[in-house]
């Protein structure tokens, strides 16, 4: 570190005034451009190894006794100079040394909204035409009993009616009653059951869900599929309400301008049953490929709900303390579902139901 201190070379006035002087230049010159203002300060006003004092001592050692007054005094003004410019360092602090600039020739960064996924707004138009004519959503688990699935839906066990729902089953649950095994909902109608157990009528619900098949995959068919069930029960629900509301509901869905028809079928749980078809969008009943040529298309099924479901509900309401409330002799209703995929399809002109899932952005940035 001696090396560092400067050489005096004699006492006289003006070789102290050269030393101090290169003294404060240095001291100067570190302000400028030292960013570290602690640091400053140890170097020259540290305690024991400080500038100052590393100088006076040196300075003060071998000096005449005549020089020690003229020296102490140039060492206070040079202590003063450090203290005022490190007072000025600490109020100005220094400044970056590189400038943040901003290149505007530079492209953007594009943030790109994201939009509905076409399964999700089609399952909420569906919804909202509902929700027009005052039903409410209800929703239910995807891992569902065998109770809720079938049994309560006049589906008994062992009955044929079950092979139309290939049904993946939850593994293990063998050693329980055969209402109470679990399996992957099939249909959104087990909803049915829960929100008639739960509440009395009047019920208007719309089930929008997703639900599971052990169906093999081709250009229309998904393990994974999405539908909407539909519930209305009330005194004096009729057939007529059942067409006035899904004629509506379609002419809301598909245009003005589409005719519906029902056609016998058979559902375990509603009786009547019928199959709903609309006239063909794309050729407006004509016929034409995809209407394989008959102007109609089916598009999902319906009917009055069936007795049996109404005892089975008022059984399961007992069974929980609560009043029966679904007197077949005193209320009426009127179910129905639809697969979501499908009126997707058919309202975008999709032709293999896989794109929905496949996750590419060309396919699904057509739905922006
Ligand atoms: N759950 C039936 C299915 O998945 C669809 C259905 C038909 C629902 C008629 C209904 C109905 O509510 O009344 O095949």
């Amino acid at each position: 570190m001696n090396e560092d201190i400067p050489q005096l070379p004699s006492y006289d006035e003006s070789s102290l005034d050269a030393a101090f002087a290169t003294l404060a230049e240095e001291v100067r010159g570190e302000t400028t451009s030292r960013v570290d203002v602690e640091a400053f300060r140890l170097r020259w006003l540290g305690r024991k190894q400080g500038r100052l004092k590393l100088v006076s001592d040196a300075w003060l050692k071998n000096a005449p006794a005549e020089a020690r007054k003229p020296l102490g005094m140039r060492f206070n003004q040079l202590k003063q100079q450090i203290e005022v410019a490190l007072e000025q360092a600490i109020a100005t602090p220094a400044k970056p040394t590189t400038k943040a600039g901003i290149d505007i020739t530079l492209p953007g960064s594009v943030c790109v909204p994201g939009i509905e996924h076409p399964l999700l707004k089609t399952m909420n138009e569906v919804v909202a035409v509902f929700h027009d004519l005052g039903y409410s959503t209800a929703l239910g688990p995807q891992v569902e009993s065998d109770f809720y699935n079938f049994e309560a839906l006049n589906f008994p066990p062992n009955h044929p009616a079950r092979d139309t729902q290939d049904t993946l089953v939850v593994a293990g649950q063998q050693a329980k009653p055969s209402r109470d095994r679990l399996l992957m909902r099939t249909h959104t109608s087990p909803v049915q059951i829960r929100t008639m157990i739960a509440e009395a009528p009047p019920i208007r619900i719309v089930v929008p869900g997703k639900v599971h098949r052990n169906d093999a995959a081709d250009a229309t068919h998904s393990p994974v599929f999405h539908q909407v069930e539909g519930l209305c029960v009330d005194t004096n629900i009729t057939f007529s309400d059942l067409k006035g509301t899904l004629d509506h509901a379609m002419k809301a869905l598909f245009g003005s301008d589409v005719k519906t028809r029902f056609f016998p079928s058979f559902f375990p749980f509603t009786e009547p049953s019928a199959d709903v078809q609309i006239s063909c969008i794309f050729c407006g009943g004509k016929g034409c490929r995809k209407c394989k040529h008959s102007g109609w298309i089916e598009l999902l099924g319906c009917g009055m709900v069936d007795p049996a479901v109404f005892a089975a509900v008022d059984e399961q309401r007992v069974a929980m303390g609560k009043p029966t409330a679904y007197d077949p002799a005193k209320v009426t209703g009127f179910a129905f579902g639809m697969g979501v995929e499908r009126i997707a399809m058919i309202l975008h002109g999709v032709s293999e139901i896989g794109q929905f899932y496949s996750g590419d952005m060309r396919f699904l940035e057509q739905f922006a």
